[in-house]
């Protein structure tokens, strides 16, 4: 039986386990995945390879022959992700379609001059300022938790606003993501509700286009349908919601305690560099969504069979020496050749979108907080254990507010408690922020239960 991938070793130093494989296996490693074995890629140029070459390594559990043959356990707590019906994991012709709709809606968000490019990046800078200005009501120098009080609902608040929901209607929606991005005991529950809400946001769209990413959607693809819609916008919530989060979080962690890099490129003003080096050393997708390569075929050591899943370990990949020797730690810059957002036709459709959010919410992070340190030694990090992501449960920080800085009046719902909360909820039910965090004040929402 081969070698179990997930662990609390692989939690903390997946770096470990990853070389440990490079060194018995070499480039592509035989792994258990929560009980069912698959392939492991850890080379950079096998995994370019297949990347590149969609049409013979296809994504589509379909194409998995154990699975096929009933050899996979119908409970493997992975399976939902794979099954689900939405882009990330579809395999087949249908691709193409779903990708030039992804496209078309997600353009006037990421080009350069759009008034709505514009809209958002004013909007992403307010809520980043509001969350740092809650964060500053305790004190000038204080800790806090930078994931619970600010990487996370940051993309949270701009998942809503790609969606065109307003205020309470996708409060509900944004809560139950988290339930389910972080497999908890009701993500079953959560799901079905999260898609109903969207299914329910979609008819509203095609009755009443906006200027949103559904409604784009629509007009881009006006044969989807509500089941179909629905579907892609739960993914793209729960990709700008958490995978955005955890680029913010990620790259707190390596500017604060990282090889230097990422700060110096900071420092110099040049931050989409920073956030390139900080993709390059803290994937946030740690393994891609498996492919199945429709005939037997070489890779590194191993003859991998029809039908057989391999996955993509991003960071290890990085760590190839094949790859890494030509990154010396020496250069100005980092190469942008890394595989952090896919490569080839399946690549990541958003990387402008996401990396806009995460500029934006670090300059507004360092421009306000003079100093920032881990509250935790760096190995007590407390990273979330997932076969796809790697991102941290909690970022606790100690902080220092530049000086100048002026830190608002509390919030209603801080100064006067529960009966006033509620009264600011209802005068200002247009900011989903201000109804989260009254949610949090009030003990409406449970920040545990995240
Ligand atoms: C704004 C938030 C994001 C959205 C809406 C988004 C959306 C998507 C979508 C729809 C795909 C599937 C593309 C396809 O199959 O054709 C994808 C792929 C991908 N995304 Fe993103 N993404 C976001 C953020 C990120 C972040 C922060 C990262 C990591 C740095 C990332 C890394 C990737 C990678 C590696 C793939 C390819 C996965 C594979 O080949 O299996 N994405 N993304």
């Amino acid at each position: 039986m081969p070698e179990p991938l997930l662990g609390r070793e692989y939690q903390d130093r997946p770096d470990l386990v990853h070389e440990r494989l490079r060194q018995r296996h070499g480039a592509v490693a035989p792994v258990d995945l929560l009980g069912v074995p698959v392939w492991l890629v850890l080379g950079y140029p096998e995994a370019l390879y297949i990347l590149q070459n969609d049409a013979l390594w296809p994504k589509g559990i379909h194409h998995w022959r154990a699975r096929n043959e009933g050899r996979v356990p119908h409970d493997w707590p992975v399976a939902p992700a794979l099954t689900a019906e939405n882009m990330m994991a579809r395999g087949g012709s249908g691709h193409a379609t779903y990708r030039a709709a992804w496209d078309s809606a997600l353009k006037p968000f990421q080009e350069p001059g759009h008034p709505q490019t514009r809209r958002l990046k004013e909007n992403i800078r307010r809520t980043a300022n509001e969350l740092i200005g809650f964060i500053a009501q305790g004190g000038r120098t204080g800790t806090a938790d930078l994931a619970a009080q600010f990487s996370r609902p940051l993309p949270l608040m701009v998942a809503g606003e790609l969606l065109g929901a307003s205020g309470s209607q996708n409060d509900q929606a944004l809560m139950d993501i988290w339930r389910i991005l972080d497999a908890g005991p009701d993500s079953a529950e959560a799901s079905a509700r999260v898609l109903a809400a969207m299914a329910e946001l979609g008819e509203q769209k095609r009755r009443r286009p906006g200027e949103d990413f559904p409604s784009y959607m629509l007009a881009a693809q006006p044969n989807l349908t509500t089941s179909e819609l629905a579907h892609e916008l739960t993914m793209l919530m729960g990709m700008v919601a958490d995978h955005g989060g955890i680029l913010i979080a990620n790259s707190v962690v390596e500017i604060i305690t990282g090889d230097g890099r990422a700060r110096a490129s900071l420092s110099a003003g040049m931050i989409r560099e920073a956030v390139n080096h900080v993709v390059l050393r803290k994937p946030p997708l740690s393994n891609f969504v498996p492919r199945f390569p429709l005939r037997d075929q070489r890779l590194g050591e191993y003859i991998i069979r029809a039908g057989e899943p391999v996955w993509i370990a991003t960071a290890a990949t990085h760590a190839d020496p094949r790859f890494a020797d030509g990154t010396s730690a020496n250069r100005a810059t980092s190469t942008r050749a890394h595989l952090s957002w896919g490569a080839g036709p399946r690549q990541c459709p958003s990387r402008e979108l996401a990396t806009t959010i995460t500029t934006l919410a670090l300059e507004s992070l360092f421009e306000q907080f003079e100093h920032l340190e881990l509250a935790v030694p760096v190995d007590q990090l407390p990273w979330r254990s997932s076969p796809f992501v790697r991102g941290l449960r909690a970022l606790p920080i100690r902080y220092r507010l530049r000086d100048g800085y002026e830190i608002p009046a509390p919030a209603p719902a801080l100064r006067t408690g529960r009966h006033r909360a509620a009264e600011a909820e209802v005068a200002d039910s247009s900011s989903t922020l201000r109804q989260f965090l009254t949610g949090l004040v009030t003990g409406k929402i449970d920040p545990d239960a995240f």
